[in-house]
């Protein structure tokens, strides 16, 4: 089965993991139902380019255009297949753990911001996984993330970033 017949297929199933737009595919893989086309092509963009640049998201298949029959209709959605990373969030974990994904929610970021991109929604830790396992935190939903208008807008989430480490700090 290829990975668009596994989504299909995880979709009818309703094999949802812990969020409704998330499906597991099994193998390591999930879909995601983004909001529409751009962005699906968005955070596909993003997360193989950060990927690439060795930044710490999931490893990005494929963008599948799907047509979901829903009643007497059909509604054509778009899905995001990539690496499933298994992980929780940055606030469900204490002391030494809490501190080391903090610390490296604030490195992706960085890197994120070093390479002139605005990572849209990724505040206060959001959007990101860790696992405890490796010890290794994953930042995760780009689909509105974008290149800056100016270098204020970049330097805006610079200052976000450092706002949020003082707030993980206290
Ligand atoms: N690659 C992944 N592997 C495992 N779980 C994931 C992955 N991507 C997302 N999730 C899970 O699904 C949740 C929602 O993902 P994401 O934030 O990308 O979607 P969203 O539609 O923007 O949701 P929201 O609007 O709630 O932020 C995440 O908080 C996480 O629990
Ligand atoms: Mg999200």
């Amino acid at each position: 089965m290829d990975l668009k017949e596994r989504l299909e297929d995880a979709v009818l199933a309703r094999r949802n993991l812990n969020h409704y737009s998330i499906y597991d595919l099994g193998a390591g893989v999930v879909g995601k139902r983004c909001h529409d086309e751009d962005k699906a092509r968005n955070e596909y963009h993003y997360g193989t380019f950060l990927k690439e640049q060795g930044v710490a998201v999931p490893k990005m298949h494929e963008i599948v255009q799907y047509t979901e029959r829903i009643l007497k209709g059909e509604v054509i959605t778009w899905f995001i297949i990539m690496e499933r990373i298994e992980g929780g969030n940055i606030s469900s974990l204490r002391n030494a753990q809490r501190r080391e994904a903090e610390r490296q929610y604030r490195r992706e970021l960085e890197k994120v911001l070093d390479l002139g991109i605005c990572p849209v929604d990724s505040d206060y830790g959001g959007n990101s996984l860790f696992c405890e396992e490796s010890d290794k935190l994953y930042l995760i939903d780009f689909e509105c993330w974008h290149n800056p208008k100016n270098r204020e807008e970049l330097n805006q989430f610079y200052r976000r970033i450092r706002r949020d480490f003082l707030i993980f700090k206290s």
